[in-house]
């Protein structure tokens, strides 16, 4: 019988039968490389329920205790894996090449040694000479963290074992081997049994295992999304490379909520924490200016104002250019039809430009207001006064629904000093005394009260 051939996406790791150009599963191109099966399919017998071992049973209600939490220190990193770190527990944390995973994690685990906990630093990509370099920049050379430079998983095993570190850094998963996988580093077979391994050594042996995963573009090196499922966090760190500031996000936690953020502020001598994220994406508004609009967010537990930005202008070309930065650009297309169908202004002929300013990724729905808002104020060449935020929901009606967490959302707006609300009606307000809050049933009634338009 011909051997079946098998085609793995390195990006999200589903499997397909034949070669293409896009993946189906997770829409990346260029990321489907031909893979030898793992193993051939199902046994033609089945295991039987006689020769495996009796596994021993236990009752829900048990007595162990807990595990302990421990927090590094660094308040942003400790909320974001949900109140610090849990023992015997593995987390992945994912991002761009060069965004800062190395000096996040270096930082880490320099504070939880100096809170007491054994860390171990195995580093795959650099020197010890050039962690050495990057401890003495970010003035760390006295946290007890014990250094490796090493790619072979047997051998990080073993020094595991010998070690028994409380904490295990390994930078990167897609630099380990097993040397009784066939195939080579980096690819998604290696990538998950490296992570397999690692991970099921930290749950028996009690130590927290950290990976780093670099998210990969041109698809022969797997991406961390093929280990996300094995692992108990998940952390993204994110931001613009033009940027001071990264986010961590929070997108998977077994241990705490997930769409969790920690703002950092990345420094000549490596990661500043940022306690107040609004007044910083804020920080370079002044005058009212056309196409600008302040949303009034909410990031996993945490209230973050942001400006949105648009920019409309009369295009050159058949077929009008949408470009976003930081948004959806799904739902910027839904806004725009929305805008067109229910309320009759156009934006065919004009190109359309958004942008999250400060390098936030936004993805709630309650962004929709402040995104028709800036579009509006763009394209009508009027700006909406500087003292307002804008928050809500619009439907594929036009009408406007309210959204979560409202008191919040004006708690924060007061306390970096917006007198002014525009929100959907209906929105749970509260009985403080908050910014004036001007509420709208749907969109066109909101563009005839902003714009004096119908
Ligand atoms: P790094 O942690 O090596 O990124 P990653 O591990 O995600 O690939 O960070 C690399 C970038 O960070 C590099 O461009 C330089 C910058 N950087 C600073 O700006 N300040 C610092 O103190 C450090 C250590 C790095
Ligand atoms: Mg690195």
């Amino acid at each position: 019988m011909a051997k079946e051939q098998t085609f793995t996406c390195t990006g999200c790791g589903a499997s397909h039968s034949k070669w293409s150009g896009r993946c189906e599963t997770c829409g990346d191109w260029n990321s489907i490389i031909e893979a030898t099966p793992l193993s051939k399919g199902p046994a033609a017998k089945s295991l039987g329920a006689k020769r495996g071992a009796k596994v021993m049973l236990s009752d829900l209600s048990g007595t162990e205790t807990p595990p302990p939490r421990t927090g590094s220190g660094i308040k942003e990193l400790d909320r974001v894996l949900g109140g610090g770190l849990v023992p015997a527990s593995a987390i992945l944390v994912g991002g761009d090449p060069g965004i800062g995973k190395s000096t996040l994690l270096l930082q880490a685990a320099a504070s939880f040694a100096n809170v007491g906990l054994k860390a171990l630093y195995v580093t795959g990509e650099e020197s010890i000479a050039q962690v050495q370099m990057r401890a003495r920049r970010l003035g760390l050379t006295d946290a007890p963290v014990k250094l490796a430079a090493e790619t072979n998983l047997r051998d990080i095993l073993t020094t595991l074992d010998g070690e028994k570190p409380d904490i295990a850094i390994i930078d990167s998963i897609q630099t380990m081997w097993a040397d009784n996988v066939p195939s080579a580093p980096g690819s998604v077979s290696q990538v998950r049994s490296a992570a397999h391994e690692l991970t099921s050594y930290a749950k028996r042996h009690g130590m927290a295992v950290v990976l780093v995963g670099h998210v990969t573009k041109d698809g022969q090196i797997a991406g961390p999304r093929v280990i996300e499922h094995m692992v108990d966090t998940v952390l993204y760190f994110e931001g613009e490379r033009g940027h001071q500031f990264r986010i961590l996000r929070a997108v998977k936690n077994r241990f705490g909520p997930a769409d969790e953020i920690g703002v950092f502020e990345m420094t000549g001598n490596g990661l500043a924490e940022v306690s107040n994220p609004s007044a910083l994406f804020l920080s370079e508004r002044d005058t009212p200016s056309p196409g600008s609009v302040v949303f009034a967010g909410i990031e996993g537990t945490r209230p973050v104002l942001v400006e949105f930005q648009a920019l409309v202008a009369p295009t050159p070309h058949s077929q009008p250019r949408r470009t976003v930065v930081g948004w959806d650009g799904g739902r910027l297309a839904m806004i725009l039809a929305v805008l067109e169908s229910r309320c009759g202004i156009p934006f065919s002929g004009l190109d359309v430009y958004l942008n999250v300013a400060g390098g936030l990724k936004v993805s709630e729905p309650a962004a929709d207001l402040a995104v028709a808002a800036a579009l509006l104020s763009a394209r009508e060449d009027t700006a909406i006064p500087t003292d307002t935020v804008v928050f809500g929901e619009i439907s594929l009606s036009g009408a406007l629904r309210p959204v979560g967490q409202t008191e919040n959302r004006l708690k924060e707006a007061r306390k970096l000093g917006f007198s002014q609300a525009i929100a959907p009606t209906r929105s749970k307000i509260g009985s403080d005394d908050g910014p004036g809050v001007r509420q709208m049933p749907d969109l066109t009634s909101f563009v005839g009260e902003i714009f004096g338009a119908g």
